[in-house]
């Protein structure tokens, strides 16, 4: 039997990686085969694609050289790595997927970029696949920038290209991320993420009990 690809999408700091690991616990419980992984960098070239993206000067390269490279990342992932597990039966959890690319280089920039481009890219390199279900992590932009510069502080490698956009981009770009929702209800459900962990969790789990029966 085919698994099922869920997505995880938001804007930054919004809580994906912690409730995609809960979510990964429950679908276990319910005994299914799950994977987490993430867009972009869900392959070892990603990993290499990444860097190039969320590393270094903001404007180091426009909206249309991102939305290419992120779909690179993409097809990738998706040949090696998520094709593959949903067509063995598992219950793929994307932390990301090319929702993000529609708000973030699309929205985000202020429709600098038109979406013809965006959605001719998803076809070329995506096809007619989509998720089975995604879910859109919303939150004010201000709570979830500063939640990510203090875990920033943490890490090696700073991974803050997008987080030093100015705030316009984000409030963009989380308006892109409800007008995705709103446009395909079916595919999507908005959370309200500012709530505790176990909250989230609980409205998340709800949504993948109705949507997907698990
Ligand atoms: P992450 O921090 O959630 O791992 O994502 C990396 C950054 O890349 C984040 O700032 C969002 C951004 N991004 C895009 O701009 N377009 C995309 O298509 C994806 C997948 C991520």
């Amino acid at each position: 039997m085919q698994g099922k690809f869920i997505t995880f999408e938001g804007g930054e700091g919004t809580g994906k990686s912690t409730q995609i690991k809960l979510l990964a616990e429950y679908i276990k419980q319910k005994g299914k085969n799950t994977i987490i992984t993430k867009e972009p960098g869900g392959t070892e070239v990603g990993q290499e694609i990444r860097r190039l993206l969320v590393c270094g000067d903001k404007d180091k390269f426009d909206a249309l050289a991102e939305a290419l490279l992120y779909f690179a990342d993409r097809h990738v992932h998706l040949v090696q790595k998520i094709w593959p597990e949903i067509a063995k039966g598992t219950w793929v959890l994307s932390d990301r997927f090319a929702d993000s690319t529609m708000a973030y280089q699309y929205y985000g920039y202020n429709k600098r970029l038109s979406k013809k481009i965006i959605k001719d890219l998803y076809k070329i390199a995506v096809g007619n696949f989509e998720p089975d279900l995604t879910i859109v992590l919303d939150l004010d932009p201000k709570i979830g920038l500063a939640r990510s510069f203090n875990k920033a502080k943490t890490m090696d490698v700073k991974e803050l290209r997008f987080e030093k956009r100015e705030l316009e981009f984000h409030n963009n770009m989380r308006k892109g991320f409800l007008m995705i929702a709103k446009q395909e209800p079916k595919r999507c459900a908005v959370l309200d993420a500012n709530k505790t962990i176990e909250e989230l969790h609980s409205d998340i789990v709800k949504v993948v009990q109705e949507r997907l029966g698990l």
